[in-house]
């Protein structure tokens, strides 16, 4: 492999959790949207594996936009604010959305993504999203289609970085303190 286990303290969920997983998760998403045109929105960069994997399970009709918004900086801590850095290219008028994410840790880019796509006349709109960390989060969020409740530790892998790093990973992992020192 590419990577070397030692930068990590504990695997959260591994692969083949992620396949099974998203095979269930796609064949709710099948029942749920049959017979509707549906729009999946990823929000970059950290939905992109999630994205991937899950768009391949749907059928070829389901089309794909990105959005790209920041509420991180480089560190490990949200700073709250969330910036547009991308809009999407799709007018969402009418349109069955589903934004997918990696991860929901505060809430807070969810919460305001929400808002926003709602705001745009789509005919509905919904969240898919890999990872919640219950205990990190501050604002509810109404998730459709969750992966997996995890616990409230700095992770990275399968779009998840640290510093833009660790993107790449097949797994989700805790990264050891010693790799991102004590910011
Ligand atoms: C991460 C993650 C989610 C968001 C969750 O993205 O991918 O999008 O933070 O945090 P929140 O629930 O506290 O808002 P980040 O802003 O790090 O950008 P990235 O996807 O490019 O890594
Ligand atoms: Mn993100
Ligand atoms: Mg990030």
């Amino acid at each position: 492999p590419q990577y070397d286990m030692d930068d990590f303290t504990k695997v959260i969920v591994t692969e083949n959790e992620i396949r099974r997983k998203l095979d269930e998760i796609a064949a709710k998403v099948r029942d749920d949207y049959e017979g509707k045109e549906l729009l999946l929105v990823g929000v970059l960069k950290g939905a992109v594996m999630v994205m991937a994997d899950l768009a391949r399970r749907l059928p070829p009709r389901v089309q794909m936009d990105w959005m790209a918004v920041s509420s991180y900086g480089s560190g490990t801590k949200s700073s709250g604010v969330v910036r547009i850095l991308k809009d999407l290219d799709a007018d969402l008028t009418g349109r069955h959305v589903l934004i997918v994410e990696d991860i929901i840790d505060s809430g807070i880019t969810l919460h305001w993504l929400l808002g926003n796509l709602r705001s745009r006349g789509a005919a509905s709109v919904e969240v898919a999203a890999l990872l919640r960390k219950p205990d990190a989060v501050q604002v509810d969020i109404p998730v459709q289609y969750l992966g997996f409740d995890i616990p409230n530790e700095f992770v990275v892998g399968y779009g998840l970085d640290y510093a833009e790093h660790y993107r790449t990973l097949p797994f989700v992992a805790i990264l050891k303190p010693e790799v991102y020192g004590d910011n």
